[in-house]
């Protein structure tokens, strides 16, 4: 007998990008949206499309592009957020509207100002409007964990009877126990009997996201929202790699059920969200983080060596993760071997990408001994990534700052000119941004500025991320800079961070919230 599917639907693109400092450029999402589908997750929640018109765009370009997952856009319960979703995917093969309104009393009273009788009216007209554009509804009941189970039933055969095929249970502040949500998704199975898919959205405040969705998963529930590495509003969603690995490492517990999801992409889809976001799982983190596969203590490593299962229940590989990942290809390689290599980690490259990502691996290969596959990736989404470089530094020559006063001169073409400036600052970094605001005439308050190294070795990448804000008014840019020499990539993330906003101009706008009469 085949065995029963559990949906997982993805919303790192939305839900995800909520979490502070992660926000994304087009490209970017497209990147993640085409990464998603190797995954093989079955929903894509591509954006929100009434937030912003670079969200609209995203989503829309995202629709052209994915022909295997359902692309979807969130809604809130009003005719203009259902419009612009149904408009943003109407491209998509196949498409999705979730239109969504809050349910719990707390809500229901202090945020929408609504009676329950209002709430299930707007719902339904949602619904039905999302029919319009659409032949797959999903509604969720935002809060449904704090919200009481006989308005659930009501508000739920409602939407169900205006056209919902999924009724989904959020709990969205993070507040319930395993038990709590079993039994709501229980009571909210039998009742729907097979009328819509039970869905669950578990935030993860307490710690329990995960949990909380796999006890979904054992009562009844057969789409689960999550996100990849657990990103998301708050202390983040259910993260999506490690409900996947629970189920397929406990078929004694979950037997007869899977998922779609080809779990060796989990490991390229989680560095590539960490590259894109700069935000790095914790070494800790299960499945994805930087340890979740070393065997540091004597004995464990003696068991290991002796038989693997003695201390390992998933294998490295199982996700996607290649432990002696030495490139097996170096600066003597040629074209095809580095394409061969790229399309082993899943990368499709068009012709221009491959050659401009080759010449990069070229000079990379030049400065350092060992490639990694991490390197590789890395090396892949900051080239990928690039939207239109209306700057691009040429040169960087930092004067010597010791005890004397940081200075930096900047080379930067633009528009087929090279401007060269030099300037001084507080520190080296605020010496070369401050010269790099004085050439492009952009000037960003900086937020944050993190180094990571992608692979070891002193030779080591670094990747810089910087967080700037243009405009008290806009959401702030995300950048990367991608080099051997960490102020090299510091320059390159603030001038990348320059080239995505003016790529994103006019089509920022900060998210609607809780101000809105349905705000989230
Ligand atoms: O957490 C939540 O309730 C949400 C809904 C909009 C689904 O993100
Ligand atoms: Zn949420």
């Amino acid at each position: 007998m085949q065995n029963e599917k559990i949906l997982i639907f993805d919303t790192t693109l939305r839900d995800g990008e909520q979490s502070p400092g992660a926000s994304m450029n087009t490209e970017e999402k497209i990147q993640i949206a085409a990464q998603l589908e190797r995954l093989g997750v079955d929903i894509i929640e591509a954006g929100f499309a009434a937030a912003s018109p670079g969200d609209f765009e995203a989503i829309s370009l995202i629709a052209g592009k994915i022909t295997k997952s359902t692309v979807c856009s969130l809604a809130r319960a009003t005719d203009g957020d259902v419009k612009a979703a149904g408009e943003a995917i109407a491209k998509a093969k196949y498409k999705r509207i979730h239109t969504f309104i809050a349910t719990s009393p707390i809500h229901m009273e202090y945020k929408l100002k609504m009676t329950p009788n209002e709430v299930i009216k707007r719902a339904v007209n949602a619904v039905k409007y999302a029919r319009s554009f659409v032949s797959d509804v999903e509604f969720s009941c935002e809060d449904a964990g704090r919200s009481d189970i006989n308005f659930l039933k009501e508000i739920t055969d409602a939407v169900i009877e205006a056209g919902a095929s999924t009724i989904n249970l959020p709990d969205t502040v993070g507040y319930r126990l395993p038990f709590e949500i079993g039994q709501m998704v229980k009571t909210m199975s039998e009742y729907t009997k097979g009328r819509a898919i039970i869905s669950v959205h578990n935030h993860n405040d307490l710690g329990l996201g995960v949990a909380n969705s796999l006890e979904s998963i054992l009562n009844g529930a057969r789409q689960i929202e999550c996100t990849i590495n657990g990103l998301g509003e708050r202390a983040g969603n259910a993260a999506l790699e490690e409900i996947v690995m629970a189920i397929k490492t406990r078929q004694d517990v979950f037997r007869g059920l899977d998922t779609n999801i080809n779990t060796k992409e989990i490991y390229p889809a989680s560095r590539l969200i960490a590259n894109i976001t700069g935000i790095e799982p914790q070494p800790n983190k299960a499945i994805v983080g930087k340890n979740a596969f070393a065997h540091e203590s004597g004995i464990h490593q003696d068991g290991m060596l002796k038989n693997k299962s003695t201390y390992e229940i998933m294998r490295p590989e199982d996700i996607g993760l290649n432990l002696t990942d030495t490139l097996v290809i170096g600066k003597h390689s040629g074209r095809a071997a580095f394409k061969d290599k790229l399309t082993k980690l899943g990368f499709e490259l068009n012709e221009n990408d491959l050659n401009s990502t080759f010449e990069r691996f070229k000079e990379l290969a030049d400065k350092k001994k060992d490639i990694y596959d991490d390197d590789l990736r890395a090396l892949v989404t900051s080239e990928m990534a690039n939207v239109e470089k209306a700057y691009e530094l040429v040169a960087l020559q930092l004067m010597d700052s010791t005890g004397g006063v940081p200075s930096a001169a900047v080379s930067i073409k633009h528009d087929g000119e090279t401007i060269t400036d030099a300037g001084i600052g507080g520190g080296t970094i605020d010496a070369v941004f401050k010269t790099i605001d004085r050439v492009t005439g952009y000037s960003g308050t900086l937020l944050d500025y993190k180094v990571t190294s992608v692979s070891k070795g002193k030779d080591a990448l670094a990747n810089v991320t910087v967080k700037v804000m243009f405009n008290d008014n806009e959401p702030a840019i995300i950048g990367h800079g991608l080099s051997l020499d960490t102020m090299l990539a510091s320059a390159k993330a603030y001038i990348g961070a320059i080239n995505s906003y003016i790529s994103m101009e006019g089509k920022l706008s900060l998210r609607k919230s809780c101000n809105d009469e349905c705000g989230i």
